[in-house]
């Protein structure tokens, strides 16, 4: 068993904890996908109706389980601390190694969690511990033009904007351009 597969994975925010989800989380889960469809399928962080199984669900947290475990994600949920309700998503996904040290982040938060600063808590515990203990160099987070909000997050953590891509992901149906971001880690250690 290697050493990160002997440590819980937790991380631990004053509102909320961020983590990978455990078979008991399912429920929870998809009640965040259910009530939060229609405020997600424009940014393409919505669950396909077919997928809002206890199936579904049981199979991705070992899926998601076992790629952690891999260094190839670190795709977690956003669990209120008082009450343990699902807040929200916060995924580091295809990590490369070698010369690259590098993943993407991807986010949503309930509509009903927006505007207190809950993905703001997040995203500072998931970097931290991406840069601190994963020891990537640069995480990309890119978004739609329109997509103010996302645009205010990673503004407040410190990405650069690094350029515009036509046509860059189909979501809800459509190619969409996207622009996109980096935070690079100055305490890399080769
Ligand atoms: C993008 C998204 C995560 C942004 O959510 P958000 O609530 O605006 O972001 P935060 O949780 O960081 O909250 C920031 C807001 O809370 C406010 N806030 C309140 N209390 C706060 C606190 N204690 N600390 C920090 N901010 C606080 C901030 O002022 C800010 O409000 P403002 O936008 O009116 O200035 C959310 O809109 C979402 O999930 N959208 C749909 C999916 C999506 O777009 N995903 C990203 C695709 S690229």
């Amino acid at each position: 068993m290697s050493e990160r597969e002997t440590r819980p994975f937790v991380l631990e925010g004053t509102r909320i904890n961020v983590r990978l989800a455990e078979p008991d989380d399912v429920d929870a889960i998809i009640a965040f996908f259910v009530a939060n469809e229609a405020h997600l399928t424009p940014y393409g962080a919505a669950c396909a109706r077919e997928q809002m199984t206890r199936e579904h669900w049981s199979d991705q947290i070992e899926r998601r389980r076992a790629e952690f475990f891999r260094d190839d994600s670190c795709r977690t949920f956003i669990f209120r601390r008082d009450g343990g309700a699902v807040a929200g998503s916060a995924n580091l996904s295809e990590i490369v190694r070698g010369p690259f040290q590098a993943a993407y982040l991807g986010y949503a938060l309930a509509e009903r969690e927006q505007g207190k600063g809950l993905m703001h808590e997040a995203l500072t515990l998931l970097l931290r511990f991406a840069f601190a203990e994963l020891n990537l160099h640069r995480v990309m987070a890119n978004f739609m033009p329109s997509n103010e909000r996302s645009r205010a997050v990673l503004d407040r953590l410190g990405f650069t904007v690094e350029g515009r891509a036509k046509d860059y992901l189909r979501i809800d149906g459509a190619w969409r351009d996207h622009v996109l971001t980096s935070l690079t880690n100055p305490a890399w250690r080769p």
